[in-house]
């Protein structure tokens, strides 16, 4: 039978990335507006604390096993921010344009060598909303910050993200190669693994 899993996440980019990552599996994934599931504070210090609270909150009001994605970028320059505050570094209601101009104005004086950045996801797999072991994956992403936007696909600082094993960004990457190295396809791909062994 067809499982059913709810997607604790309201971000477009990673719902499609997701969506395209899960595709062939026998699962129906559903966004968690689907639910009317309202966005959760992200109150904890850590990408695992973060995804933990979104899975929690998205099996719980549903009633349906969750995934959910804590992901980010790390700057090395700038001593690992944003991190876990990188959907909002550059404010509340920041968008990702905004956030790109401030991570090239944050860096600007930073010569090549020291553009070096990452970024982590946190994936994290609940049965149910009172699940005491949830599954909980890791991917990470090497790459380095440049100096102008290049690329229209993706999402987030993807224009910024050179990709030095294709020389290119991670906006210049059609989704599938992207999907094939990136944090999340690496998390996805431990999860799934996870589940397949019970
Ligand atoms: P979250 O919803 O708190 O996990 O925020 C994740 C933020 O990290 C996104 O809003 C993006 O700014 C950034 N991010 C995570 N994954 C990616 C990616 O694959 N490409 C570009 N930006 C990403």
């Amino acid at each position: 039978m067809t499982q059913r899993i709810v997607l604790a996440s309201n971000n477009q980019g990673k719902v499609r990335e997701i969506g395209q990552l899960l595709a062939g599996q026998d699962m129906e994934v559903l966004p968690q507006s689907a639910f009317d599931i309202p966005e959760i504070e992200e109150t904890g210090l850590t990408f695992v604390e973060n995804a933990i609270l979104k899975a929690r909150n998205a099996a719980a009001l549903s009633g349906l096993p969750a995934i959910a994605d804590d992901s980010g970028l790390e700057v090395d320059a700038l001593k690992g921010a944003p991190g876990i505050y990188s959907a909002r570094f550059a404010g509340p209601n920041a968008t990702d344009a905004d956030n790109n101009r401030k991570m090239l104005a944050e860096l600007e004086k930073m010569p090549e060598k020291e553009r070096t950045a990452r970024f982590q996801c946190l994936m994290v797999y609940m049965r149910h909303g009172k699940d005491p072991v949830p599954i909980i994956c890791q991917g990470t992403w090497e790459g380095r910050i440049l100096r102008e936007p290049q690329g229209e696909n993706g999402f987030g600082y993807d224009p910024l993200f050179f990709v030095p094993e294709k020389n290119c960004s991670a906006a210049e990457l059609p989704a599938e190669v992207k999907n094939a190295m990136s944090h999340r396809g690496k998390a996805l791909q431990c999860l799934l693994q996870a589940l397949s062994h019970g």
